[in-house]
């Protein structure tokens, strides 16, 4: 079945009625080294890595389609079936929770997700915990698991200057290397989750691809 948005493609961009696999990439380094793991795993796009502004890229031989997204965008491809498979981070699918299969960690992109506050924090229990944060269903269902009463203010990014001017007590947000945070005197607090990023796939399609679906997830697992 041709998604939606195939059907006002031009014929030569469609697939020539081809049954395309279409890969949702996270725009970005991972998404170039999940690439890199497509194309040893037989589905190469040399084009992909091109220095260009192009979005979409197909090998017509191999009937493999590959699109850069936004890496927040991938699960919402994924799900509506506008993509078959994708690679998002384990915090997207906890945050979101999309009707998706996931398929295989890739044991890349490894980080975790965090509660940092400015050093020597002290936390008044007797008050609402004011926490920032890009990611409000992952920090909720935490301090509910403890009980705590928490305000939840949601940014979109720099979440660490929040606690830093006093717009919130603490942030809960992603660490990888720890350098954010140094930088602007925070420390974590506690490690809420591990994360890493995850082959997704469409539920329909999965359903009709499955052995070449799995077969794409053991050829793509840990191997950098
Ligand atoms: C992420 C995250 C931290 C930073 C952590 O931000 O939100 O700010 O990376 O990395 P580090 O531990 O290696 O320093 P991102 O760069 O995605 O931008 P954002 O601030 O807009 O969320």
């Amino acid at each position: 079945m041709k998604a939606e948005w195939e059907t006002r493609l031009p014929e030569a961009h469609a697939g020539q009625g081809k049954k395309y696999l279409t890969v949702a990439l996270p725009k970005g380094r991972l998404g170039e080294k999940v690439y890199g793991r497509f194309a040893a795993a037989g589905y190469p796009c040399p084009e992909l890595l091109s220095e260009s502004r192009k979005l979409i890229f197909e090998n017509e031989e191999l009937a493999v389609r590959y699109f850069w997204a936004k890496p927040s965008d991938v699960a919402i491809y994924v799900e509506r079936g506008a993509a078959d498979i994708g690679v998002a981070g384990k915090d997207i699918l906890l945050e979101y929770e999309p009707d998706v299969y996931e398929l295989a960690d890739l044991e890349t992109g490894r980080c975790r997700m965090c509660v940092a506050a400015p050093e020597g924090f002290a936390p008044d229990d007797r008050r609402t915990l004011r926490v920032a944060t890009k990611f409000g269903r992952i920090a909720r269902a935490h301090y509910a698991k403890k009980g705590r009463d928490i305000d939840i203010i949601h940014l979109n990014g720099s979440i660490e200057i929040a606690p830093i001017i006093g717009l919130s007590d603490v942030i809960v947000d992603i660490v990888e290397t720890g350098t954010t945070l140094r930088e602007n005197h925070l420390e974590v607090l506690e490690t809420i989750v591990p994360l890493s990023a995850r082959l997704i796939a469409n539920r329909a399609s999965y359903f009709f691809r499955k052995e070449q679906m799995d077969r794409i997830a053991s050829g793509l697992s840990g191997k950098d």
